[in-house]
């Protein structure tokens, strides 16, 4: 709706405006009369000196009579009447209208007729340059007499033809037209046309003569004219008028007759006449002769009147104008390009515009800074849901919402959390890897320190027996477990969050000579058992039985009380049975990897007694389950253990930093118990529940219910004789489980089951 009313309204202004310009700059805006004098009669201005009355005119001279009475529109006559005056010029020209002469032959010549008509100027001068003496006729010569300068003068023309043929339209050059300037100074003239033959010999073309004073521009000679002329009774005369007939100093040394009196006015002598005119200085326009006649012309208002750049540039100023150009630009203002930026200016608008500029492309780029990370934070957050969908997110949310949540519930953390947490998951808060993932320390927007475990990805086919292990594995509070806290399901891999135990695995207290010191048999007993214990609790107490499936060293981590916290239940289980990273999840655990494993791919509860046995040995031996260091024979522990036990060199490999006296029996005790936690078939194996009686039976002193038949120590050591010698070489050999499968050792191991 808008743009039509403002077309239209730029079209009437565009209409109005030249009518605006038109209006104020029409050549009647200033008086031309006195006032309260007429200055027009029908078509005719009348300006001062001339008027009608005694009181309008300057003197008698310049009297006009304005005809009403015969006139319809009135005329305007010379003096009180005669001559017609058709126009009257402030220049000092006026147009009067003079009679033709004639000189007309009929064959009869009863019908002829003469006409010699005559001029006699009081004030005025014939115009000697607007006007021509013209005769029109085949047969005439006409005389134009008169006086100037006090003398009579005569000049002629002669117009001849024979036939209309010898006639040329336009042509005014002695065939049927003949003219002759009028010479100056001519105040009085008399126009008189004759014939040679009477016409007699052209009575057929033309039968009269014209003659007349004429205004060059207002007659073109036409054929037509040799007989049309006959109907025109007068024709535009050119007459030059002026003040008085002294010169332009006499009239101002004569005090009271002055006509230029208009200030900005100056006086002029004519080319042609007597006396003077007056004329409005330049830049002024006006009637001279009126007092205040001569007005300012504002040459600002018309264009073609300055030549400023710009009519902004104009100012006007009493009878001229001048040109400026605007603040801050340098030159005259005059001409195409009279303005110039000065070069502070343009150094600003270049630092204006450069600014400009440098801000509307930082404005770009960040906007498209701001689209991109939208656009990213989106897909991430796309991405985020998919994952979340991918690791179970939904299952685990029905699963939290249909157990009533409670504080202690495990808690689904937005992967911005813990990004936050860990600064990024940078390198430097790494603080384990092993084969089932990396193992980051974090801190938590509430402060809390906490362990998060970044796993390897899922089998979508195991996500629902995950989620459930997440599930329960969350709600074991029990002191000597590492609790989980939750998990994220936003990320490619699932990330498990525990809580932090500032002081190290086991592995790291074993294996550093310093904390192994200060780790005595009683602290060793008191891990063992507290481990056994959690374990046992754990395959049996628990709602649903959770295998540990990883039971190593490294995953019993101790706090700064020494306190045993068992780390990473079920978590091997997130991974895929897939051969190429099974690769990996064997040489992580090596060295505790039940045998049975290798045929069944299958964990349970006895793998973890298996796994435990290797740990009793480590905490024995305080040498590593697996040791690349060593020689190939002591490479696995468990072989080795079994081997030196066979040849009954158990002291050999007994950490010299516990052997003591008053340990001997337990430690023998231990030993025993680790050999049956080995035995290659898992149900040879104790379960977890006697394992954790026995150990406690150690420090009770007492003997286990299901030994209780065996006469002592000492004797049941006998059993752990080797009785085999050929297993040696196997253990040499490889690292299979060949030499323990064969190692049948009877124990009476069926109490507890
Ligand atoms: C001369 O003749 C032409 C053509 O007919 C005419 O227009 C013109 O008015 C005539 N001139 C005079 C002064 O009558
Ligand atoms: C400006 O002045 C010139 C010369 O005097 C004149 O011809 C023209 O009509 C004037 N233009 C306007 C818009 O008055």
């Amino acid at each position: 709706m808008r743009a039509p009313i403002l077309v239209m309204l730029i079209f009437i202004l565009v209409a109005l405006s030249p009518t605006l310009v038109v209006s104020s700059y029409s050549y009647d805006n200033f008086a031309i009369a006195k006032p309260s004098c007429n200055d027009s009669c029908g078509h005719v201005r009348v300006p001062f000196p001339f008027g009608t009355t005694q009181e309008c005119y300057l003197d008698k001279a310049f009297e006009v009579t304005c005809n009403h009475t015969s006139f319809v529109p009135p005329k305007l006559f010379l003096g009180e009447g005669g001559i017609e005056i058709a126009d009257i010029s402030l220049d000092g020209q006026m147009r009067v209208m003079q009679y033709i002469a004639n000189d007309c032959y009929f064959p009869n010549g009863s019908s002829s007729y003469k006409n010699s008509p005559w001029i006699w100027l009081s004030s005025f001068t014939v115009n000697n340059t607007a006007n021509k003496f013209t005769i029109v006729g085949c047969d005439a010569y006409a005389f134009v007499s008169g006086n100037r300068l006090g003398h009579d003068f005569t000049t002629g023309c002669i117009a001849m033809c024979s036939s209309e043929d010898d006639l040329t339209e336009g042509e005014c050059a002695g065939v049927g037209c003949c003219q002759t300037p009028i010479p100056k100074d001519v105040w009085k003239i008399q126009v008189e046309v004759n014939s040679y033959s009477n016409y007699t010999n052209v009575l057929d073309v033309n039968r009269c003569g014209y003659a007349f004073v004429v205004e060059d521009s207002a007659f073109n000679f036409s054929k037509d004219n040799l007989t049309n002329l006959s109907l025109v009774e007068t024709l535009p005369m050119v007459l030059d008028w002026a003040i008085g007939n002294g010169t332009c100093q006499e009239a101002k040394s004569n005090a009271t007759g002055y006509a230029c009196i208009s200030a900005n006015s100056e006086c002029y002598e004519p080319k042609n006449g007597d006396g003077y005119r007056c004329r409005c200085e330049h830049g002024f326009e006006g009637n001279p002769y009126l007092t205040h006649g001569c007005k300012d012309i504002d040459e600002c208002k018309n264009k073609t009147l300055n030549d400023c750049t710009k009519n902004e540039y104009c100012n006007n100023t009493q009878g001229t104008y001048t040109c400026s150009c605007p603040k801050h630009y340098i030159g005259n203002g005059q001409g195409v390009d009279g303005c110039k930026l000065s070069s502070k200016k343009q150094n600003m608008m270049i630092a204006f515009i450069f600014i400009g500029i440098a801000s509307g492309i930082i404005v770009l780029l960040l906007a498209v800074n701001i689209l991109f990370m939208e656009l990213k934070r989106r897909s991430q957050k796309k991405k985020k849901q998919r994952f979340f969908l991918q690791n179970g997110g939904h299952m685990l949310q029905e699963k939290l919402a249909r157990r009533e949540a409670s504080p202690e519930m495990v808690k689904i953390f937005s992967s911005s959390e813990l990004e936050k947490a860990t600064s990024n998951f940078s390198n430097s808060m790494i603080i384990g890897r092993g084969g089932f993932g990396t193992v980051y320390k974090g801190v938590l927007a509430d402060r809390r320190t906490v362990a998060i475990k970044r796993s390897i990805r899922v089998d979508p086919a195991q996500i629902e027996q995950f989620i459930n292990e997440v599930v329960i594995l969350s709600q074991i509070n029990h002191r000597n477990v590492v609790r989980l806290l939750g998990c994220c399901l936003e990320t490619d891999v699932p990330l498990l969050v525990y809580e932090f135990i500032s002081n190290g695995t086991l592995s790291s207290h074993l294996h550093d000579e310093a904390k192994a010191r200060a780790l005595d048999w009683s602290m060793r007993l008191k891990i063992a058992i507290d481990t056994a214990e959690v374990l046992s609790y754990l395959h049996s107490s628990a709602s649903t039985p959770i295998i540990h499936r990883d039971v190593k060293s490294d995953n019993i981590l101790l706090d700064h009380t020494l306190t045993v916290k068992v780390s990473d239940f079920g978590a091997s289980k997130l991974v895929p049975i897939d051969l190429a990273q099974l690769s990996t999840v064997v040489l992580g655990t090596l060295g505790y990897l039940d045998p049975e494993y290798m045929q069944t791919n299958q964990l349970t509860e006895k793998s973890d007694v298996y796994s435990f046995g290797v740990v009793l040995l480590e905490l024995v031996t305080g040498r590593r389950a697996l040791s690349f260091d060593r020689p190939a024979e002591e490479k696995s522990l468990s072989n080795y253990f079994l081997y030196v036990l066979k040849q009954d060199l158990l002291v050999k490999i007994i950490d010299e930093k516990i052997a003591c006296l008053g340990n001997m029996e337990q430690i023998y005790a231990v030993c025993k118990l680790a050999k049956e936690c080995l035995n290659v078939k898992g149900e040879d194996r104790p379960n977890m529940k006697e394992v954790a009686m026995e150990l406690q039976g150690l420090i009770l002193g007492g003997k286990h219910p299901w030994e209780r038949n065996k006469a002592d120590s000492t004797e049941e050591m006998e059993y752990l004789l080797p009785n085999d010698h050929d297993g040696m070489g196997d253990v040499s050999s490889s690292v299979g489980y060949d030499s323990i499968r064969r190692d049948h050792i009877v124990l009476p191991i069926n109490g507890g089951r």
